[in-house]
This record gives structure tokens, sequence and C-alpha cells, in this order.
């Protein structure tokens, strides 16, 4: 998967970009009708949007469904893999963490409690 947009101008099959605007934590953001709310994401700038129990970012790993790395909640539903799910217009995307509390995220690896395992 490839966070670039192809520029309709650009494409050599002809696809008229229609515009879809989701809304993520509460900022909206702007893809193309036929992305997923993964690519939205990347093409939007966006690398992680879901952090581990270790505090560290998650975002598109496997980009086919199969790593649960991209996890989100779309309009209330929480663990839908973004990198399989198609963005539509007005969905409402809110991120999700497993970070404990006592973990921050800003100086993440420094502050890990000795009993985290890695897992993600
Ligand atoms: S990136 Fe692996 S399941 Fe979405």
């Amino acid at each position: 998967m490839t966070p670039r947009l192809i520029r309709a101008d650009q494409d050599v099959l002809g696809r008229n970009d229609r515009p879809v605007t989701i809304t993520v934590d509460g900022e909206p953001v702007t893809g193309v009708a036929g992305q997923s709310i993964a690519g939205v994401l990347l093409a939007a700038g966006r690398t992680a949007w879901r952090y581990g129990r270790t505090g560290a970012g998650r975002g598109v790993f496997c980009g086919i469904g199969v790593c649960f790395d991209c996890l989100v909640t779309v309009d209330g539903v929480p663990d839908v893999r973004a990198c399989r799910r198609r963005a539509r217009d007005g969905d409402t995307v809110t991120t999700q963490t497993r970070v404990p509390s006592d973990v921050d995220t800003v100086t993440t690896q420094a502050r890990v409690p000795s009993d985290v395992d890695g897992e993600r």
C-alpha cells in the first residue's frame, strides 16, 4: 500500500477522484472514494494511529488484514482493520490504545514498566 495518491490527470485508468471526508478523533480527514481507512490516514501523513501496551505506535504493517496492527473504531464498532475497511463519506473513526495509564507515549521506551511483555 502506498501513501501516495495518483493524481487524476496521471491516472492511466481514467478514474475520477471523488472526495470522501472521514472524522478521525474529531478531526476531518479527506481522502478519495475507494481508499481504505488506512489509505486515507497514510495519505494524510499519519503513519501510526494505535498504541500498544508498550506505547509503541502502530499503523499499517501487513496491509492485507492479517496482522491487526491497524485496528480502529469505526462508527462505534471497535477493532475494525483500517487496511480492510473502505472509507465511506462521514465515517467516524476513533483511534484505539492499549497503553496503561502509567506509560508516557512521548517518552515511551524509557518509561515502560518492566513487567510489560512485548505484546503489541
Ligand atoms: S495492517 Fe495488518 S491487518 Fe491491517
